[in-house]
Order: structure tokens, then C-alpha cells, then sequence
């Protein structure tokens, strides 16, 4: 029964609204249908997200992303045999909306449901996209969540350190904002540093001085911010090659201070474990080229496989959701309308909470 599955994904527990259809037949997974509708527009005049006006386009647009995900992957209600709704972490509102659509079509289709871990999803997008073997480590880098992951298996996880503050892409957002650079910050200063010399002002790479993976970018941002007004004091403004120093030297030290953590991530996993693992990342910020070829580097100075999603899928979607729902069900995991949605859902349960909070909610 549980050998070919077509998996209905539902993701909204931040500023995407998202669906889709994959089908899991033995060990091959095929995406039939991946569906993300962004509410960037309703969020921009506001600077960052706003929990109830996300949490209200959740609610006009989840049945609109579950009927095209149905559409484009040419199957009905009917073909679906699980449904996996992200049951958490993120902002409560959205959560609830897709925990209870999930748990509406389950009950209405007489089908299973799985309440998915946001985290997991990233985290496993690896074994969907390349069919990555257990164990990896997991570098999950994006606007929300900044963690070291050890994936020993689907409910399998050791956090060997994150972020303590901001993750990196929020770092990118709000420096980009204060160098008056558009959004989302990440490629407007990517693009921007490519006329840019990384080594004209100082920047800290903070937390290298003290031992382990957890790491802190809220300390760049203020560095920038100081930078700026050294220059601003000094020529009365910024030119566009202040601008492009200032963030090559910003994006440098956010690659920097990734690769070395990475180095010491993949120190302690081969420690813990018998075979060196393979390194894969995923998260919007993995798209920087910097930081990626960073990666692609220690992965080399350790002779391990490096796995880097395709954007699409890096980012926040339900085919991960739809993939991670998929195994769980495999591994013997079923919820029922008692399912409740989580705002803090820690993926390792032994590792203390992180600190940061960030602007997409709770980083577990
Ligand atoms: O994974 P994602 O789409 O959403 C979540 O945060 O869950 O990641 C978005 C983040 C934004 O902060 C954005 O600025 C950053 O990823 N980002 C980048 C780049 N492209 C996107 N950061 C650095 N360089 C990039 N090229
Ligand atoms: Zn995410």
C-alpha cells in the first residue's frame, strides 16, 4: 500500500502559499506539479512580513494552489492517496490554514494525512532532487533558518549548530535596505558586489573565534551600517563604488564565516559518524554564488559529494513538503484530525533552542 503513493504537499507557513503533487513509486520520486503563490507585493510597504496579512492570503489561496498543483499534474482529488501539510514551524496563522485544509481533504477523501516538519522538508529536498543516501550533513541557509543539520534518516536529525541572531538572507535583506538596494536583499547585493573590492572596509567574521557551528550575522549588519556613516561623514553620500565595497566586503565575510563553520560541521560528522558524509545545502541563500563555491570548496578539502538543489527547490515549496510527508508515511508516521500546528517544532529534540527569532518567526 504504501510503495506507489501520490502525495498531495501543502506549504504556507511563512509568505508562500504553495501546493503540489509528487508520486513515490519504490525508490524513484517524480514531481508532477509544483505550485508557490508569493505574497511579496501585500508584504513590501511594510518591510518584512506581517503574520495576519500572510495568514489571510493563506486562507484566499490555498484551495486556488491545490487546484492548479491538481491541474498541472494532471490528476483528481480522487488519484491523491496521502496528503502532507506543513504542521509547523512558522507563523501560526498560516500553519493553521494548511494543517486544516490537510485535514479537511484527508478527512472528505477517507486518505491519510502527515503533518510535515518545515525543517524536514528542506532537509530531506536532497534525497527528492538527487536521491541522496543517509547520512548527510545539511547546511539549511535562507531568510528564516541558519542551521547545521546531521540527516541520519526522515525523523533523524542532530543540530550541530545555527545561527544565534538573524539568518544570513535576513542579514542580506536588511543591509541591502540600508544601502538602499531593493528586495530581497540577497541578489541585489550579489549583484552589486560583482564591481566591488571585498577587502576596502573591515568586516568581523564573527563567532570563528570560538569553537563549534553555531554562528551570528547580526554584527555584520551593524558594521555596515557603521561603515556607511564613516563614508557618509567623510563625502557628505555614498557612490555606487562605495556601495559595491561595501558589499562585496559584507558578502565575503557571510561566505567566510559559512565556509569555515561548514569545515567544522563536517569535522564533527566525521567524527560522529563512520563515513565521511556528503554536504548538500539548500535555502535561498544557497543561490549566491560566493557562498556556494565556498561550499563546493570545503566539500573538495574533504572529498565528499556536494548536493545543491535547483532554486526552485531550495526554496520554500510543497513538493518538498509533499516528498518528506511521503517518507514519513513510509516509515510508519500517520496523524489524525487531532494533528495540531506547531509555531516551534525543533527538528533535534536533545539540542537546546536557538536564541534568533528572526523575521519569518521562531528558527527552531
Ligand atoms: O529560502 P527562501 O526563499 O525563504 C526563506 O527564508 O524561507 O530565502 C530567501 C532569502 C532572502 O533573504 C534572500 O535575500 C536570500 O534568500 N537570497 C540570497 C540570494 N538569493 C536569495 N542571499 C544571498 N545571495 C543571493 N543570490
Ligand atoms: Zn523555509
Amino acid at each position: 500500500m504504501t510503495d506507489n503513493l501520490v502525495i498531495l504537499g501543502l506549504e504556507s507557513s511563512c509568505d508562500d502559499t504553495a501546493a503540489a503533487v509528487v508520486s513515490l513509486s519504490g525508490d524513484s520520486a517524480e514531481i508532477l506539479s509544483s505550485v508557490v503563490l508569493g505574497q511579496d507585493a501585500l508584504h513590501d510597504a511594510f518591510g518584512g512580513i506581517v503574520p495576519e496579512i500572510a495568514a489571510r492570503a493563506h486562507a484566499e489561496k490555498l484551495d486556488i494552489s491545490v487546484k492548479q498543483a491538481l491541474s498541472q499534474a494532471g490528476v483528481g482529488l480522487g488519484d491523491v492517496t496521502l496528503v502532507a501539510a506543513t504542521a509547523g514551524p512558522g507563523l501560526i496563522g498560516g500553519v493553521l490554514c494548511g494543517v486544516t485544509t490537510g485535514k479537511a481533504i484527508a478527512a472528505a477523501r477517507g486518505i491519510p494525512l502527515v503533518g510535515v516538519n518545515h525543517l524536514a522538508g528542506h532537509a530531506l529536498t536532497p534525497r527528492l532532487t538527487d536521491g541522496l543516501a543517509y547520512p548527510y550533513v545539511m547546511l539549511l541557509v535562507s531568510g528564516g533558518h541558519c542551521q547545521f543539520l546531521v540527516v541520519e534518516g526522515c525523523d533523524q536529525f542532530t543540530r550541530l549548530g545555527g545561527t544565534i541572531d538573524d539568518a544570513p538572507g535576513e542579514a542580506f535583506d536588511k543591509s541591502a535596505r540600508l544601502l538602499g538596494l531593493g528586495q530581497p536583499g540577497g541578489p541585489a547585493i550579489e549583484c552589486a558586489a560583482r564591481d566591488g573590492d571585498p577587502g576596502r572596509f573591515r568586516f568581523p567574521r564573527p563567532l570563528l573565534d570560538r569553537p563549534g557551528c553555531d554562528m551570528s550575522f547580526s554584527g555584520l549588519k551593524t558594521a555596515l551600517l557603521r561603515a556607511r556613516g564613516t563614508v557618509i561623514a567623510e563625502k557628505g553620500g555614498l557612490t555606487r563604488q562605495d556601495r559595491a565595497d561595501l558589499c562585496a566586503g559584507f558578502q565575503r565575510a557571510v561566505a567566510d564565516v559559512l565556509q569555515e563553520k561548514t569545515r567544522r560541521a563536517l569535522t564533527e560528522a566525521r567524527r560522529q559518524l563512520a563515513e565521511p558524509p556528503a554536504l548538500a545545502v539548500a535555502g535561498g541563500v544557497a543561490a549566491n554564488t560566493e557562498i556556494r563555491t565556498g561550499l563546493e570548496t570545503v566539500s573538495g578539502e574533504f572529498g565528499v559529494r556536494f548536493v545543491a538543489p535547483p532554486l526552485a527547490l531550495c526554496t520554500d515549496n510543497a513538493a518538498m513538503i509533499a516528498y518528506a510527508g511521503g517518507e514519513l508515511f513510509r516509515a510508519g508516521r500517520i496523524d489524525d484530525m487531532t494533528l495540531a500546528a506547531r509555531p516551534r517544532w525543533p527538528l533535534d529534540k536533545r539540542s537546546p533552542a536557538l536564541l534568533g527569532g528572526g523575521k519569518k518567526g521562531a528558527k527552531a
